[in-house]
């Protein structure tokens, strides 16, 4: 068995317009997997199958998924906004949707199945609030998680960096029943990364400030850089990996934790360049 291969194995890429799920699509197709994407825009990407689906609509989520036989090997959720769309927006396709659009899935997926969802670097500080990321991640359904997010988003800081932790937290969390039906459930965290969203994230902050983040390697990831470990999630390579948000920010994490990054001198120095 080719552990890197896609051949035979049905892929669905959920976000595969633009930047990073539109370079795992293209990846996975060379890979010799069977495609399938959903966007709300089009895909330049030639797929088995292609379906507009606007992620912020439960309706449109549930008939994109109707039209896709199972069984699904691997679900790649690749979708994502930037801080430059209202909040709420934020909070449904980083997190509510990702969420239920992966509960859907799950019955057409079978057991050797994996699934990986793109999280960011912009959720590194899920542990600092856990109670709080955990009460939104706990809650039983759509309704009440957009209520909660809802009633909290004015005392929650950047909108995109507490949908990512959510993100990471339900994942990691899930992963620890999911694999009980032969089901593992990754993330990736990318730093900086060129994409549909750049200019988004440069209109919010400066690229300087950007740039401070891709400290120490000190230049952006590709699209297809962020591709290749999630496709490796994703893998039979992988068969062991459950559970774990996978970072690819260049060291930028690691250096924190290490101390070995002066944060606040970088961005000093960045802000008045
Ligand atoms: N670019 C970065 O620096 C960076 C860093 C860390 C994490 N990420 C994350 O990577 C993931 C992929 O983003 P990207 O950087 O490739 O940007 P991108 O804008 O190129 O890709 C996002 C995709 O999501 C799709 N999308 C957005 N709203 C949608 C909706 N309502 N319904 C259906 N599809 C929708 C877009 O059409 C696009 O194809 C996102 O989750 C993003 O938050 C990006």
């Amino acid at each position: 068995m080719d552990l890197w291969s896609y051949e035979g194995k049905r892929c669905l890429v959920v976000g595969c317009h633009s930047g990073i799920g539109e370079a795992t699509a293209r990846e996975l197709i060379r890979l010799g997997g069977e495609v399938h994407g959903f966007d709300i825009k089009p895909s330049p990407v030639d797929l088995a199958s292609f379906t507009l689906c606007d992620l912020r609509s439960r309706a449109d989520i549930d008939a994109a998924l109707a039209g896709i036989d199972g069984p699904i090997d691997a679900l790649f959720y690749c979708a994502g906004l930037p801080q430059t769309f209202p909040g709420i927006e934020v909070v449904q396709v980083n997190f509510l949707s990702a969420r239920y659009l992966v509960e859907q899935t799950l019955p057409k997926m079978r057991r050797g199945g994996a699934v990986a969802i793109i999280a960011s670097t912009a959720g590194n500080g899920y542990v600092l609030r856990l109670p709080t990321v955990t009460e939104l991640v706990q809650t039983p359904d759509y309704d009440t998680g957009l209520a909660w997010a809802e009633q909290h988003l004015p005392e929650l800081g950047d909108p995109y960096a507490f949908a990512k932790e959510a993100a990471i937290v339900w994942g990691m969390r899930r992963a620890q029943t999911l694999i009980g039906q032969g089901i593992r459930l990754n993330l990736l965290s990318p730093g900086p990364t060129q994409s549909g969203m750049t200019k988004d994230f440069e209109a919010v902050s400066s690229p300087a400030i950007i740039d401070v983040y891709t400290a120490p390697i000190n230049r952006r990831s590709s699209s297809a850089e962020q591709a290749y470990p999630l496709i490796f999630l994703n893998s039979d390579g992988a068969s062991y990996v459950n559970g774990t948000n996978f970072i690819a920010d260049g060291g930028f994490t690691a250096g924190m934790a290490m101390g070995m990054i002066d944060l606040d001198s970088l961005l000093q120095k960045a802000a008045s360049a």
